[in-house]
């Protein structure tokens, strides 16, 4: 009998699978619906996934590293801090799925000690993925690798490559306090379908990252840092927008806002018409007086126990949680493992 050791194996080649295929025009119906407020008066917004072009994302993956946007790294020292208690918890040699993936770096933090027996990037566009998922094969050989390009926002639905239900548990990964992108009936829809599919093959579950509520200041200043990373991040959408619909938003005009509003639980960001201006595209226009605002993200705020609560609304059981602090309500985010 030849043994081969696992490093002598031949190296696997990642598959991509492009599923979300929008349609400039659709897309451009879109953003003017929400711009004219549907032809009404009233406050006009543009949908979060428009802060996403290449270089809003890269503009994201700087924000990330700021001293004041504090998510990202306290999520990362939860999961190395209770790494162990997590991999005990949460199945391993399961299909991952990573929700949202971009980087695939949060993931593959978990790879060794969950040891899945395939991963699976689903992120809006599958060219995002490719480079990351090559340089993964290229540390992991053996593991099956699938790239797949969906709006999860919009369905959940994903390709037969991803495996059968007998092939075993599935974890969704969905980290980051992406799901505070969402309204609370908007996440608890997303969740919904999650636990469906999870609900098809026994051992399966959600591993989450939220962000939870705490004092106003530290959110504002995580929303409007003293380098105008986010301001920029926040401005580029509007660059973005030009470029979809030919409207002519001119950067000068536009300010970044960001507020907590306590009463939704939630940091709105908002760009501010510095003064009265008049945007146009081709077929229609829009006037905006000195101060009115274009909303463009709302990021949801969570205590441990109300996410507890939408998690099982959702179907899910009670969760695990490890947050950054000695009880679960005085930490300032939390990771979540909830089986179906
Ligand atoms: C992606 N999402 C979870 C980020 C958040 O915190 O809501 C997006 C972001 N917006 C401004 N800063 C970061």
């Amino acid at each position: 009998m030849i043994c081969l050791s696992p490093h002598k194996l031949p190296m696997k080649t990642p598959l991509f699978v492009q599923l979300y295929q929008p349609q400039a025009a659709c897309v451009r119906q879109e953003l003017l619906r929400g711009l004219t407020h549907n032809g009404q008066a009233g406050a006009a917004w543009i949908a979060p996934k428009f802060l996403y072009d290449a270089l809003g994302s890269r503009l994201f993956d700087a924000i990330t590293e700021l001293p004041e946007y504090y998510p990202t790294r306290t999520e990362a020292d939860i999961v190395r801090v209770h790494g162990h208690a997590i991999a005990r918890s949460v199945p391993s040699h399961a299909t991952l799925i990573d929700l949202g993936a971009g980087n695939c770096a949060k993931a593959a933090r978990l790879f060794d000690s969950l040891l899945p027996r395939r991963y699976v990037a689903v992120d809006i566009s599958v060219d995002y993925l490719r480079e990351a998922l090559d340089q993964l094969q290229r540390r992991y050989p053996t593991l099956d690798m699938l790239g797949v390009g969906q709006d999860f926002s919009h369905t959940l639905a994903l390709p037969a490559e991803v495996g059968a239900p007998a092939d075993g548990p599935k974890v969704f990964f969905y980290p980051g306090s992406s799901i505070g992108n969402f309204t609370p009936d908007q996440a608890l829809a997303f969740l919904r379908q999650v636990h469906a599919v999870c609900a098809q093959s026994s051992g399966s579950g959600l591993l989450i990252g939220v962000d939870l509520l705490k004092d106003a200041a530290e959110l504002e200043a995580a929303y409007d840092d003293a380098l105008g990373v986010t301001a920029a991040f926040n401005r580029n959408l509007l660059v973005h927008v030009n470029r979809l619909c030919g409207s002519d938003f001119l950067l000068p005009d536009w300010v970044h806002l960001a507020r907590f509003n306590s009463e939704l639980s939630r940091v709105d960001m908002h760009v501010q018409a510095r003064r009265a201006v008049r945007v146009q595209w081709s077929g229609g226009e829009r006037h905006f007086a000195q101060g009115e605002c274009v909303h463009t993200e709302s990021s949801y705020k969570w205590t441990v126990a109300g996410f507890s609560a939408l998690l099982q609304q959702a179907g899910f059981s009670v969760p695990t949680v490890w947050t950054d602090a000695d009880t679960p309500e005085q930490g300032r985010f939390a990771v979540m493992w909830a089986h179906a």
